[in-house]
């Protein structure tokens, strides 16, 4: 089954209102719903801010019995190229906030785990060619890094670009991945850029947020029907 994870509330309201046939599944920290979105069965919950609330959400999808997982949500953009609205589908995902350095792991390496988790073609494929149908934004593929950090810098910003090559910073998306890497299971994860991570763009989120809430619905249904 297919499961889609949303940042906010918002997102998943929108989503939610169209879910045909609602189930609602009540898990330890998360409501998961189940439901039909254009004649497919899906899971669709929120997912909660932060790396441990992501896991936590992957987990309860999995024990659902999701089989691929999509996640929507905003990011700050690193690549230099993207502007407010634009939208990141990731390669893969990395975990910037860790580091074991001092006992010789690479930084962003949990011991024993990968250094990063790549992220479905199929998905993916499904993904930019959705976004591509949003008109006036950008889509680019790139690296997803996360942590539990707010990146509000220009050093931080060029950290995650020298040290991560990344194309975004976030708070969940590592997390969601390293938890379907290991149960086998197939993500994606999709982002609208609200701002460029280098504390200079005031967004107004009461503004941007009905936007990021109309593409991640359109991007969704787009993937659902190329799926
Ligand atoms: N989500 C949206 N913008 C972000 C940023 N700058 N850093 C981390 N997570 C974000």
């Amino acid at each position: 089954m297919l499961a889609i994870i949303g940042a906010m509330d918002e997102e998943i309201e929108l989503l939610l209102g169209d879910l045909q046939g609602r189930q609602d599944l009540p898990y330890p920290g998360a409501t998961l719903y189940r439901g039909q979105l254009d004649g497919v069965t899906v899971l669709l919950t929120r997912g909660g801010i932060g790396k441990v609330n992501a896991a936590l959400t992957t987990a309860h999808l999995l024990a659902a019995a999701a089989t691929r997982i999509i996640f929507t949500g905003v990011a700050g953009g690193v690549h230099p190229d993207l502007r407010v609205g634009d939208i990141v589908v990731s390669t893969d995902c990395v975990q910037h906030d860790v580091d074991v350095t001092a006992l010789g792991y690479e930084l962003g390496t949990v011991p024993g785990e990968a250094s990063a988790w790549a992220a479905d073609e199929t998905l993916r494929a499904a993904a930019v060619a959705a976004a591509g149908e949003v008109s006036g934004v950008r889509v680019i593929e790139g690296r997803v890094a996360s942590g539990d950090q707010f990146i509000a810098s220009p050093e931080g910003v060029k950290r995650l670009q020298t040290t991560f090559d990344a194309a975004c910073a976030e708070m969940e998306g590592a997390a969601v991945a390293q938890v379907c890497a290991k149960a086998g299971v197939p993500f994606v994860i999709i982002r609208s850029v609200s701002d460029t991570a280098d504390g200079s763009a005031g967004v107004d989120y009461r503004e941007f947020m009905p936007q990021v809430a109309r593409h991640a619905k359109a991007v969704v249904r787009g993937m659902l029907a190329r799926l």
